[in-house]
C-alpha cells in the first residue's frame, strides 16, 4: 500500500503546500522588471529583425508587388514573400488550409500580412516596409454582419444546432412571447506584452523558437509545416507571457513561422516583435455577435421555450471560430433551464481579421444572450430581473420535481450550487434594502440615476474537443533533494506554475522553494494542448502529481526493501520521511535511492475522465463540471452625458477547495474587470473600407485602475462540495469570473430603465459605452413621452 492520501493536516506543514496563499512565483519580478520576457532575452550576435507588410485593401486580388525600394532601403537584408515559404504556406490551426503565412495572390482583410521585411534593426525593418508598392484589383468586401442572413451566408466552419423539445411549438403555445436582437461587441486582448517570436537556427533542419504562445506544440507543428521539416526539428520554448487571454492560442503562429523561415534562410537569429498598432490590426480578437432571440413564457415569467440564433463575425478564416461559436451555444442557458430550446450558430465569413479565442471562448457571448432574454421577460411581466432569474434556475441538486436539470446539449447539471451562491450574495450585498434605497434616490434625482443588478454565472470546464483534455509533466528529483518541475502548461500571469509547484511540493512533502519552476518546452513534454479552457491547473496539476507519485512509489519500494518495513509504515512528513521507527531527511533518502540506482525522474500523464461529445447529434457530456459565481453591481449614470461610475461590486465566486486563494482572488478580480471592460468601454470599430480605426490605446479604452468599482468586495466560495475529484478538489478559475462583468451591463440597463419608470426594456447593446447609454436614455424618454 502506498500513502498518497495520508497527508496529516494536523502535523506541522511544509511551506507552500496546497490550499495555502502563495504569491505568484514571479510577482516580485513582474513589478521590478526582472521577469524575463522574450524581448528581454540576450540576442545572439547578428540577430535580424522582422516587420510585417500589411494589405491596404479589405478584399482583392494582388496585381503586382513591387518591393524593390524596400530591398534597397538601409539595413534591409531580405523581403520575404509567399513564395519564400519553403514548406506549406499555411498556419490554419484546424487544418482547413484557409490561412496563409503570407497572402498569396489574394487578400481577404485590411491588414493581412503580405510580406515581411528582414533587416539589421527593428527600426530599419519598420521604416523600409513603407516603400512597398502593391496594386490590387478590389473585390466587394463584407465587413459587418448586420446585413447578412445567418442561414444562407458564407460560413468559415460548419454551424452547430442544439435542440431539446420543440421550441417553436412551445413559443407559439406560450401565454406570452417576444423577440428581439442584441449586438455584442468583440474585444482586443491588449496583453501588456504583445506578440513576439525569436528563432535561432541550429544545424541540419533544426530551429529553436522562443515565442509568446499559449500553445507551444501548435507553434512547433506550424513552424514544421511552414519549413517543410518534421516536428522533431523544431523546439519551442516559453517561460512566461505578459498576458495571453486566448490571443496567444493561435495568433503567435504567424510570427514564429516567419522568424523561423528567415532564420533558416539566413543562418542568423531572427526576432519579430510587431508594434502595438500592427499587433492590433493583424491579429484576431474576441468575436462580436448578433444574437436573435424569441422566447415564450408564462405570466409569472417562467420561460417555456426559447429560440436563439448566434451569428458571429469570424473574419476570413476558420481559426478557432468553430469551437468558439459552439461554446457560445453551450452557454446560451447560463444558469437557466429551458424546457424547450433551439439554439443555432452562424460562424460568418467576413473580410476582417480572423477572430480567435478570448477568455471565455464564446461562452460569455452566449451568457449575455441568456441574460438579455431574462431581462426582456422581467420587463414584460413587470418584475425585478433577479426574481425572473431565480424562477428560471436549473433545479437545485436532488430536485425531484422533474428534469429541470438538463442542458440544451443534454448534459445533466449535477453540481448545481447557484441557489446557494445567489442566496448568500443577495444577503451579503444587502440587495433588497439597496434596491429600495436606489428607488428612493432615483425618485429624488433628475440627472444622476442609479442602477443595480445581480447576475449569475455557470461556466463549463473542459475543452469541448475531448482529445485536448490530456496533459503531461516531467519531474526530476536531483540528488540533493531539489526538484525540477516541467509540464505542458504555459504561464501567462494566471499563476499556473505556482499552483502546479504547490501540488508537487505537497506530494513530496517538501517546501515550495525546493521545487524549481521551469520554462515550457516541446522538448520535455510533447503533444500538449493549448493552455486554455481554464483547464491548465486541472490537467497539468494532475499530470505533475502523477509524475511525483511514480517517483514516490519507487522511493517507498526502495525504502521498504532496504529497511525491511511494510509499505504502509513509510510516511512522507514535512521535508522528511518516516521509515518504520526512524525519520530520514528527504534529501538523504534521495541520496540513498540514487546510490541504489533508483530512477528519480518520471513523466506524468493525465486525461480527464467521463467526458464525451457528439457534435452531429448535439448531445453528450462536454464538460467535466461547472464553475459557478455571481456578482452584484451598482452604478450611477449621468443622463445628460451617458457617463457612468461603478459605485460598488460584490462577488461570490466558486473555487472549490482553492489551491491558492491569493492567486484565485487575482483571477476573480482581474476576470471581472476584463469582463466589465468588454461590456462597457472597449469598442472595436471598423470603417466601411474594413480599416480597424481603434488600433491603439488612444482610441481603444480598456479599464483603468480608476474604473474599478469604488467599493469592491470579492469573496471566494471555496466550498469543497459535491463535485468531481479534481486536483485537491479545486476548481478552474481562469475564465469563469470573466462573465461576472455582466452585472455592470445590467446595472447600467437598470439605471437607464429608471428614466421610464422601469416600464420599457432598454435593450442596451454591448459595449454599453457612454454614447450608447446616452442614446438609450434618450430613446426611453422619447418612448415614454409617446406612451404617456
Ligand atoms: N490571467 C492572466 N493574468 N493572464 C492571462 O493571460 N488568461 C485567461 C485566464 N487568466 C489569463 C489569465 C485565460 S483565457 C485562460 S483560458 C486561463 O487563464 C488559462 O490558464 P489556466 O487554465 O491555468 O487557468
Ligand atoms: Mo482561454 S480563451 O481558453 O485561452
Amino acid at each position: 500500500m502506498n500513502n498518497h492520501s495520508s497527508i496529516d493536516l494536523k502535523a506541522a506543514r511544509i511551506k507552500g503546500g496546497v490550499a495555502t496563499d502563495q504569491r505568484h512565483d514571479s510577482a516580485h519580478k513582474h513589478v521590478t522588471g526582472q521577469a524575463v520576457y522574450i524581448d528581454d532575452m540576450p540576442e545572439p550576435a547578428g540577430t535580424l529583425h522582422g516587420c510585417l507588410g500589411l494589405s491596404t485593401v479589405a478584399h482583392g486580388t494582388i496585381r503586382e508587388i513591387d518591393v524593390s525600394a524596400v530591398r534597397s532601403a538601409p539595413g534591409v537584408v531580405d523581403v520575404l514573400l509567399a513564395s519564400d515559404v519553403p514548406g506549406e504556406n499555411d498556419i490554419s490551426p484546424t487544418g482547413r488550409h484557409d490561412e496563409p503565412v503570407l497572402a498569396d495572390g489574394k487578400v481577404q482583410f485590411y491588414g493581412q500580412p503580405i510580406f515581411c521585411v528582414i533587416a539589421e534593426t527593428r527600426e530599419a525593418a519598420r521604416r523600409a516596409t513603407r516603400h512597398a508598392k502593391i496594386s490590387y484589383t478590389e473585390l466587394p468586401a463584407i465587413i459587418d454582419i448586420g446585413e447578412l442572413d445567418p442561414v444562407s451566408s458564407k460560413l468559415v466552419t460548419p454551424p452547430l444546432t442544439l435542440k431539446r423539445g420543440d421550441a417553436k411549438a412551445a413559443i407559439a403555445d406560450a401565454p406570452r412571447r417576444l423577440k428581439g436582437q442584441m449586438r455584442v461587441g468583440g474585444q482586443e486582448h491588449f496583453y501588456l506584452e504583445g506578440h513576439i517570436a525569436m528563432a535561432i537556427p541550429g544545424e541540419d533542419q533544426d530551429v529553436t523558437i522562443y515565442c509568446s504562445t499559449q500553445h507551444p506544440s501548435e507553434v512547433q507543428h506550424m513552424v514544421g509545416h511552414a519549413l517543410g521539416v518534421p516536428s522533431h526539428a523544431v523546439m519551442v520554448e516559453i517561460r512566461r507571457m505578459g498576458g495571453g487571454f486566448g490571443g496567444k492560442e493561435t495568433q503567435g503562429n504567424q510570427f514564429a513561422a516567419l522568424a523561423a523561415i528567415a532564420a533558416k534562410k539566413h543562418h542568423r537569429a531572427v526576432k519579430i516583435r510587431p508594434d502595438r498598432d500592427d499587433d492590433m490590426i493583424a491579429t484576431g480578437k474576441r468575436h462580436d455577435f448578433l444574437i436573435d432571440y424569441e422566447v415564450g413564457f408564462d405570466d409569472e415569467g417562467r420561460i417555456l421555450g426559447v429560440d436563439f440564433m448566434f451569428a458571429a463575425r469570424c473574419g476570413f478564416s476558420a481559426d478557432l471560430s468553430g469551437p468558439v461559436t459552439d461554446r457560445a451555444l453551450f452557454h446560451c442557458d447560463n444558469t437557466y433551464f429551458y424546457p424547450n430550446v433551439l439554439a443555432r450558430s452562424a460562424p460568418l465569413y467576413t473580410n476582417t481579421v480572423s477572430n480567435t479565442a478570448f477568455r471565455g471562448f464564446g461562452g460569455p457571448q452566449g451568457m449575455v444572450g441568456a441574460e438579455r432574454v431574462i431581462e426582456e421577460v422581467a420587463f414584460a411581466v413587470g418584475k425585478d430581473p433577479l426574481e425572473i432569474r431565480k424562477l428560471n434556475f436549473y433545479g437545485p441538486n436532488g430536485d425531484k420535481n422533474g428534469d429541470r436539470n438538463v442542458t440544451p446539449y443534454h448534459q445533466t447539471v449535477e453540481d448545481n450550487i447557484i441557489h446557494r451562491v445567489i442566496a448568500e450574495l443577495e444577503e451579503s450585498c444587502d440587495y433588497a434594502r439597496r434596491r429600495r434605497t436606489i428607488d428612493a434616490f432615483n425618485a429624488n434625482s433628475d440627472i444622476i440615476k442609479r442602477g443595480l443588478a445581480l447576475t449569475p454565472v455557470k461556466f463549463g470546464i473542459s475543452f469541448t474537443a475531448t482529445h485536448y483534455n490530456q496533459a503531461g509533466a516531467l519531474v526530476h528529483v536531483y540528488t540533493d533533494g531539489s526538484v525540477h518541475l516541467n509540464h505542458g502548461g504555459t504561464e501567462m500571469g494566471q499563476g499556473l506554475n505556482t499552483k502546479v509547484a504547490q501540488v508537487v511540493a505537497e506530494e513530496f512533502q517538501i517546501d515550495l522553494d525546493q521545487v524549481k519552476i521551469t520554462a515550457t518546452t516541446t522538448g520535455k513534454v510533447p503533444n500538449t494542448s493549448a493552455t486554455a479552457a481554464s483547464s491548465g491547473t486541472d490537467l497539468n496539476g494532475m499530470a505533475a502529481q502523477n509524475g511525483a507519485r511514480q517517483i514516490k512509489d519507487r522511493l517507498i519500494d526502495f525504502a521498504a526493501k532496504k529497511y525491511q518495513v511494510p509499505h504502509d509504515q513509510i510516511v512522507f512528513l514535512p521535508n522528511r520521511v518516516r521509515v518504520g521507527n526512524q525519520e530520514i531527511a528527504f534529501a538523504d533518502l534521495i541520496k540513498q535511492a540514487y546510490m541504489a540506482r533508483i530512477q528519480l525522474s518520471a513523466a506524468g500523464f493525465y486525461k480527464t475522465p467521463k467526458i464525451h461529445w457528439n457534435r452531429d447529434k448535439g448531445e453528450g457530456r462536454p464538460f467535466y463540471y461547472f464553475a459557478y459565481g455571481a456578482s452584484c453591481s451598482e452604478v450611477s449614470i449621468d443622463t445628460l452625458t451617458g457617463e457612468y461610475v461603478v459605485e460598488r461590486t460584490d462577488i461570490l465566486h466558486e473555487t472549490g477547495r482553492s489551491l491558492n486563494r491569493a492567486i484565485d482572488l487575482g483571477q476573480i478580480e482581474g476576470g471581472f474587470i476584463q469582463g466589465m471592460g468588454w461590456l462597457t468601454t472597449e469598442e472595436l470599430w471598423w470603417d466601411d473600407k474594413g480599416r480597424l480605426r481603434t488600433h491603439a490605446p488612444s482610441t481603444y479604452k480598456i479599464p483603468l485602475a480608476s474604473d474599478r468599482p469604488k467599493i469592491f468586495n470579492v469573496v471566494l466560495a471555496d466550498w469543497p462540495e459535491a463535485h468531481e475529484p479534481t486536483i485537491h478538489r479545486s476548481k478552474a478559475v481562469g475564465e469563469p469570473p470573466f462573465p461576472l462583468g455582466m452585472s455592470v451591463l445590467h446595472a447600467l440597463s437598470d439605471a437607464v430603465a429608471s428614466v421610464a419608470n422601469h416600464k420599457i426594456c432598454p435593450r442596451l447593446d454591448a459595449p454599453a459605452t457612454p454614447e450608447r447609454v446616452l442614446m438609450a436614455v434618450e430613446r426611453l424618454k422619447a418612448e415614454a413621452r409617446r406612451r404617456a
